[in-house]
């Protein structure tokens, strides 16, 4: 009996070592698992954006870790990401679902009032960064407010060609998503292949996430990450690395729905509000773009109340 119970924990024991072993057999770089909790603990300790953000840093853009005995890929390389949200998206079009595959009316109806609620969150997010920016930089407040009042008809007519026509606006509100993105990461998807890139091997069924905040940050791709510019997002000074590296809604044929309601949104508030007060505080301190906003699971947002005056213009 006890020989059949030591065999057993031996066979139990190999097989979870082969199972902690696949980020390494396909050498995907990453820290080494416990053979109980994978890298759980780290991650509990510490939590999963930051952990990630250090072994980005450590290991580089591709990570391989263990979510418990979930084995997950976290990717903010540019370049992969291209192949994999985009050029080789039938390899990886879908996000893992845990439950069933089967949809319950009532789980519709919640999957619909969350994508509302997570859709308004993260709109509102966005735009208390950008109100938060723009009361630090002045003459970026006063240069958007001169485009939006030769825009609108001196704050009388927003319609959305003209919301589309205002380049520095969309410049603005793209410089903030990058620096401040309301998703950290986001689960990009589930392989259905194994899928050879570069040197290593993503396996069937791995879940691939992409670090929203690291990609951003690429010095070689955006000069100066951590200084707010936003002519680098005007039409003239955009490139393809960019664009494929700028990832505040995702990218490829599965990124995210509500990205063209969200960004009129924001617009249309912004023009409302600017062409009709000059925002200011004596709080914030002038030119400086560095912001602390609270973490929790894969958001971000602004802590406290959002200070300001509105001067009637
Ligand atoms: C600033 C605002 C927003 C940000 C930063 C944002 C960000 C994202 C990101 C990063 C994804 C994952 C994309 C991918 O996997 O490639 C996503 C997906 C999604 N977003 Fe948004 N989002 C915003 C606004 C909205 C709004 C307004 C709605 C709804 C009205 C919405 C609904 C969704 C849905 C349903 C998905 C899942 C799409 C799918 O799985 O195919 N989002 N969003």
């Amino acid at each position: 009996m006890l020989h059949y119970f030591a065999f057993a924990g031996l066979i139990c024991l190999l097989n979870r070592r082969r199972h902690f072993s696949i980020h390494q057999r396909n050498k995907v770089p990453g820290p080494a698992p416990s053979l109980l909790f994978g890298n759980m603990w780290d991650i509990y300790m510490h939590g999963h954006i930051t952990m990630v953000e250090r072994w980005h840093k450590l290991y580089g853009p591709v990570v391989g870790y263990f979510f418990g005995s979930i084995p997950l890929i976290n990717c903010s390389d540019p370049e992969y990401l291209k192949n994999i949200l985009v050029k080789d998206f039938q390899n990886f079009s879908d996000r893992s679902v845990r439950e069933s595959k089967r949809l319950t009316d009532d789980q519709i109806t919640d999957m619909a009032s969350s994508a509302l609620l997570a859709g308004s969150g993260t709109t509102s997010t966005a735009l208390s960064f950008t109100t938060k920016l723009l009361l630090r930089f002045p003459e970026v407040q006063e240069r958007l407010r001169n485009e939006l009042l030769a825009a609108t008809d001196r704050g009388t007519k927003f319609d959305f060609d003209r919301m589309q026509k205002c380049a520095y606006m969309e410049a603005v509100i793209l410089e903030v998503l990058r620096m401040y993105p309301p998703l950290l990461f986001f689960e990009a998807r589930h392989t259905a292949q194994d899928y050879e890139m570069g040197d290593f091997t993503i396996a069937k069924g791995v879940e691939v996430y992409v670090s929203v905040r690291s990609l951003h940050y690429y010095e070689e791709i955006f000069a100066d990450p951590y200084s707010f510019q936003p002519d680098r997002f005007l039409p003239e000074n955009r490139t393809l690395a960019m664009s494929l590296a700028h990832q505040p809604f995702g990218a490829g044929p599965r990124n995210c729905i509500g990205k063209i309601f969200a960004m009129m949104a924001m617009k249309t508030t912004l023009a409302k509000l600017l062409t009709k007060y000059e925002l200011t505080s004596h709080r914030e301190p002038r030119n400086n773009a560095k912001l602390i906003p609270s973490q929790s699971r894969i958001f971000q947002k602004l802590d406290g109340p959002l200070l300001c005056k509105l001067k009637e213009i």
